[in-house]
């Protein structure tokens, strides 16, 4: 194993293993993308992944690492490259249809300090314990519409497609402040944006493209603000108390937000907080017929709940990966990392492995 003493040898993940993690198809299947998270964890907890037609990066599986890197905003940043991953053509697109910036999006996970600061006190009140606490009734209320909904079949359903897709969805989109009629436009949306990879999201005029993921993204961002647009313009001249309003009527450096700004976090709300919150509400239950014991549990002592709700998250995690890069030479694990090199940080099940 490589250390700082002979930083010319350094942690290459094998071959097998480096492809496994770093092709988004892998994360369909259990048994392989595990498998390559195991060995990891056991042989090279960080290693470095060298993938053909994708960037050299820093693989990062252990939790305690993660936590080191996200918490050096300063010394790792988001967003001198991609937040994301994907193969070295699909940036080439962007930065071309982008003026040479990546920054496709201008939302907090494109943003680094002190302006990402800036930018998310703007709404972290909003999401204090106390805020939300105050619409409990409210989300209590969907809960119980939906749950009725889930009663309504006779006995059969598809949890995905008659539950998990849409409880999350309405609740976020009614804080938010998105009329209800708008919400299979938001799925949709959500659902292309983040299935760049994925065959059944792909937009049709796209999937034989090799830029598949920069082009399908590019469009998907489009049509939100396109979308973002006339409602917050709404929002201005009439604001209520959602989160749109707060985002649309809110200032940076004593100016109105920006258009990019104020659609990028549109964009990020609109998007991370239902399709995260959809795989854990499905990979939840999943988890109880995988484990009926878990399932006996719960169901004799509902005090046990709001523990599932956590596992749920760690046994799905619904985010797979983010990336940061060294701003200087640096070191983690004892590794020597150098300045501008890539990290991927990996969520997949490595929270507290
Ligand atoms: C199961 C639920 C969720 C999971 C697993 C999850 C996971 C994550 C992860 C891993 C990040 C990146 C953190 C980083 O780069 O250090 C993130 C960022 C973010 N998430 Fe979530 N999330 C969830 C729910 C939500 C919800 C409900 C919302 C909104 C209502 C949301 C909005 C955001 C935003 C705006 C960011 C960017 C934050 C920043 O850069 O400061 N997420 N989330």
């Amino acid at each position: 194993m490589a250390t700082s003493l002979d930083a010319d040898v350094r942690p290459i993940i094998p071959d097998d293993i480096a492809r496994i993690v770093i092709a988004p198809k892998s994360y369909t299947d259990d048994a392989t993308i595990y498998g390559a998270f195991r060995w990891l964890r056991e042989h090279m907890p960080l290693g470095i992944a060298q993938v053909p037609g994708y960037d050299p990066v820093w693989v990062v599986t252990k939790h305690a690492d993660i936590k080191e890197v996200e918490r050096n905003g300063k010394l790792f940043h988001n967003a001198d490259h991609n937040p994301i991953l994907v193969d070295q053509a699909s940036d080439a697109f962007t930065r071309d249809i982008n003026g040479g910036s990546i920054r496709i999006l201008s939302s907090l996970t494109y943003m680094d300090p002190p302006e990402h600061a800036s930018y998310r006190t703007l709404t972290s009140n909003w999401f204090l314990p106390g805020k939300i606490s105050k619409l409990e009734d409210q989300i209590r209320m969907l809960a119980r519409q939906s749950v009725d909904n889930l009663l309504s079949f006779d006995g059969e359903c598809d949890f995905v497609r008659d539950f998990a897709l849409h409880y999350p969805l309405r609740v976020i989109m009614t804080l938010f402040g998105v009329p209800p009629e708008d919400e299979p436009r938001m799925l949709k949306l959500t659902q292309e944006f983040f299935g760049v990879h994925d065959p059944e999201e792909q937009r049709p005029e796209m999937a034989a493209d090799p830029v598949v993921a920069a082009k399908q993204w590019a469009a998907s961002i489009e049509d939100f603000y396109t979308y973002f647009d006339k409602l917050s313009a709404d929002r201005r001249e009439r604001p209520t108390d959602d989160l749109l309003s707060l985002i649309a009527n809110s200032r940076i450096n004593g100016a109105p937000i920006p258009r990019d700004e104020a659609n990028g976090y549109y964009v990020a709300i609109a998007t991370a907080g239902h399709d995260t919150t959809s795989s854990s509400t499905a990979g939840g239950l999943h988890g109880m017929m995988v484990y009926p014991e878990n399932w006996a549990k719960v169901k004799a002592d509902p005090s046990l709940i709001p523990g599932l709700v956590d596992e749920a998250i760690r046994w799905t995690s619904p985010v797979k990966h983010f990336m940061r890069n060294a701003t200087a030479d640096t070191q983690v694990r004892g590794m020597d990392i150098r300045a501008m090199e890539r990290l991927m940080i990996c969520y997949t099940k490595s929270l507290r492995a």
